[in-house]
């Protein structure tokens, strides 16, 4: 119950107190703490896909530091031999104050990562900003099919259409890359599947969809019943594991990720850094409300 309350009083908290509960999941404020943790992570079998934290701007002016970050962020990326991805959020690149611009801005960070030879992800943000990034993605897959991916949530009661479109852009030459994902965001039940098995349901259904079409899935989950899911589907399949990946967070269950890499299977981990850390974790902290409670024990309880 307290740590429910904790979780939910969050973001009126210091934001010295919030750092003292989120710093497991950030891997630090500057760009060279994200590689520091990506070399980490590679020495121990996983690749990581590193995302300067940020979003909600409300002014254009805002979005040269984002576009900015993921440049040399891929630039720093491209001198160090590690399969490293960059995952970027359109809010942060002006999506919901003016779509061409935004575009115009992503693009050329996909377009620098082509000349490098890396890959930029399309994070799922809230349901208003569904289309417009489905939009993005539309576009800069077509122009540049191996250098961008996206996201999809399956929580979602629209999912199910868009993957059908996704699976009719998708061909050997411009393959379609998802990362799948059960969904982040606090949505009416009119749009999204609110029960846990629900949603369970129709992860493993758009996952066993994406599978038969083919498409290279970034399984994004640290749900062991979905995990079980996936190595069944993957098994009936006939995959190898050069077909799809696993992905989880930074600082979230690293015994199961071990596990998932001891199968022999490719795991990406998502490594936020920036200044602008208090959104994202408050998120990470709400979906999580026991970890407060475990934090203030060791905290006060000596
Ligand atoms: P679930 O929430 O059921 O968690 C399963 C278990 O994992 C829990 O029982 C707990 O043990 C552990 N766990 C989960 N979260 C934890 C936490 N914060 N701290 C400690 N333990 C935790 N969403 C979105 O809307 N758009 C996006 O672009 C992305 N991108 C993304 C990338 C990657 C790599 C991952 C792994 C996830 C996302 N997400 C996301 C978030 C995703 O939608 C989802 O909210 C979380 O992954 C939690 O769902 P699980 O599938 O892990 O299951």
């Amino acid at each position: 119950m307290i740590h429910r309350l904790i979780a939910r009083m969050l973001p009126f908290l210091p934001k010295k107190v919030v750092w003292l509960f989120s710093r497991r999941y950030i891997s630090g404020i500057h760009l060279e703490d994200a590689v520091k943790a990506a070399i980490d992570l590679d020495q121990n079998g996983a690749w990581a896909t590193v995302d300067h934290l940020g979003e909600f701007i409300t002014e254009l002016a805002q979005v040269a530091e984002a576009r900015e970050a993921c440049l040399n962020a891929l630039e720093l990326l491209a001198r160090e031999d590690l399969n490293v991805t960059c995952s970027l959020k359109p809010t942060s690149f002006g999506l919901l104050i003016n779509f061409d611009f935004c575009y115009q801005a992503v693009r050329e960070v996909v377009m620098r990562a082509g000349e490098l030879g890396k890959m930029v992800r399309i994070d799922m943000e809230d349901a208003t900003c569904v289309d417009r990034e489905l939009e993005l993605y539309r576009r800069l897959h077509a122009e540049f099919p191996k250098n961008v991916g996206i996201v999809i949530q399956s929580y979602l009661r629209r999912t199910a259409d868009d993957l059908i479109k996704l699976a009719s852009w998708h061909s050997d030459k411009t393959p379609v890359n998802v990362r799948l994902c059960k969904g982040i965001y606090q949505e009416s039940e009119v749009i999204a599947y609110k029960k846990r098995d629900e949603i369970n349901e129709r992860y493993l259904a758009d996952l066993t969809f994406l599978f038969s079409h083919g498409i290279y899935v970034g399984i994004a989950t640290h749900d062991k019943f979905l995990v079980r899911g996936a190595y069944d589907l993957i098994e009936n399949f006939g995959l190898s594991p050069d077909q799809y990946e696993f992905q989880m967070l930074f600082g979230v269950t690293p015994e199961l990720r071990a596990e998932i890499i001891g199968h022999g299977h490719h795991m990406r981990v998502y490594v936020p850094y920036g200044r602008d850390w208090f959104g994202y974790s408050t998120r990470r902290l709400r979906e999580n409300p026991k970890m407060v409670g475990q934090i203030i024990k060791a905290l006060f309880i000596r």
